[in-house]
């Protein structure tokens, strides 16, 4: 049966909800924005004064639509049918313990992207309040996308062919994936499960390997403006070897729980197949990754994010950008604990794990070496909601369920 949902909450004002808000309200959903922080509601209204939200898109097409409601009052945005955070990882924790102690029965509660474990966090929440739901999990975010006018107007950079999602309980993603496609205009996939969408998701690859491919060798040199570098198409032979070192060490534990523990993870994709899926229209050489990367107009452009380095002196490369701060806590770092798990060496991911670390002040290994690092505290790891082993992150994946879990270590 189709679902019909009629209000959704969406949370975050950043560039991803600036496209959702016009897609959800032309296609008939009475849109509810939250944010905890009353700078940027005030600042969304603001722009609405100016007229309504508009997003851009390269093909010339310009859909206009605003909400109904901008609010930062937590009980008032529960209320909806759906919430989607369209927000990083590192929000959604703070985000799920504003709302979860208003949300209905029933709620569909959902991020895109998730990142990794998010079914985790969002099923302890619904757990904690004797809720129950569906939580979605999105691969990735739809859309390359920037916001030009904040509050009015947004650059749709590139959209992607296809968007996988998954649903705990697993046999939601049918409708939940047919309700976005058709409100959102991309073609969004089912996956077999959230683990799949967990151990699949590309940015923990990209983000961190193409920062650490980029920067390892960088020596404190401060950037003009024209000097810094681009991100994407910078992408040399060397950086796309590391891409695929990462992407073969995560399919090779997906590989590994698929045949030893019997879960269903449909394909967890390398990260060429997943480039040359998703981007297929807009790449112009896809003779290999690094071409793939280099030529791909959605990415035209980018550059590597940067930080003032002090005032009129230039530019520094930004380590504690959401490249790193969102896609190593919430990326690599639950993508490591389950290779720890079913025991897959990952060499690869450890390097750009420790350069990465270091660089954000952060330490995930411990002095011995182990993967045990007091900072590890902030991540979003399966243990921190009492699953040590693969037997039972399996059994939560496929049962849609965390009632096994007694003392959470973590929200
Ligand atoms: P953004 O940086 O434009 O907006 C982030 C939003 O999160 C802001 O509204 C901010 O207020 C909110 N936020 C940050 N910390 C928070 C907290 N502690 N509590 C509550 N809210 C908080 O981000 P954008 O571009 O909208 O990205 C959203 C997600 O989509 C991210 O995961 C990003 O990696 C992903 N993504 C974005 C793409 C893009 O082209 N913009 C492309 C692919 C993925």
């Amino acid at each position: 049966m189709a679902l019909c949902l009629h209000t959704v909450t969406v949370c975050g004002g950043g560039n991803a909800a600036h496209v959702i808000i016009p897609l959800l309200v032309k296609n008939g959903c009475r849109v509810i924005l939250y944010t905890p922080f009353a700078d940027e509601a005030a600042r969304f209204r603001e722009g609405g004064r100016r007229g309504k939200l508009q997003a851009c898109f390269q093909d010339g097409v310009t859909l206009t639509g605003s909400p109904c409601l901008v609010t930062t009052d937590a009980a008032e945005a529960a209320q909806s049918e759906m919430i989607l955070l369209a927000v990083p990882a590192f929000a959604h924790g703070p985000l799920l313990a504003q709302l979860s102690p208003f949300m209905r029965p029933g709620i569909v509660i959902g991020a895109l992207p998730a990142r990794g474990g998010f079914d985790l966090q969002a099923l302890y929440y619904l757990h904690h309040h004797g809720l129950d739901g569906t939580v979605f999990c999105g691969h990735t975010l739809p859309w390359a996308c920037r916001i030009e006018e904040y509050g009015r107007q947004v650059k749709v950079l590139g959209v992607k062919e296809t968007v996988g999602l998954a649903t705990a309980p697993a046999d939601q993603a049918t409708a939940i994936a047919a309700f976005l496609s058709r409100t959102l205009e991309v073609p969004f996939h089912p996956m077999a499960n959230t683990l799949a969408v967990s151990l699949g998701n590309i940015g923990q690859v990209v983000h961190p390997g193409i920062m650490y491919g980029l920067l390892k060798n960088y020596d404190g040199h401060i950037w003009q403006k024209e000097e810094i570098p681009l991100f994407y198409q910078g992408v040399n032979a060397e950086t796309a070897r590391l891409l695929e070192d990462l992407s073969g060490e995560i399919t090779a534990t997906a590989a590994r729980l698929q045949h030893e523990y019997g879960v269903n993870l449909g394909k967890v994709p390398a990260v060429g197949q997943w480039l040359l899926y998703t981007y297929a229209r807009y790449i112009a050489d896809d003779t290999s990754l690094e071409r793939a990367f280099r030529t791909n107009r959605a990415y035209c452009g980018l550059k590597v994010p940067v930080v003032r380095a002090a005032e009129g002196e230039g530019y520094r490369p930004d380590f504690n950008c959401r490249y790193l701060t969102e896609d190593v806590p919430f990326g690599l770092l639950f993508s490591r604990a389950v290779a720890l798990m079913v025991g897959c060496p990952t060499p690869r991911v450890d390097e750009v794990i420790r350069a990465t670390g270091e660089w954000m002040g952060k330490r995930y290994f411990d002095a011995n070496g182990a993967f045990a690092g007091p900072d590890l505290a902030e991540a979003r790891l399966p243990a921190h909601y009492g699953i040590y082993d693969a037997a039972h992150l399996v059994s939560v994946t496929m049962r849609g369920l965390l009632e096994a879990m007694k003392k959470p270590t973590f929200n």
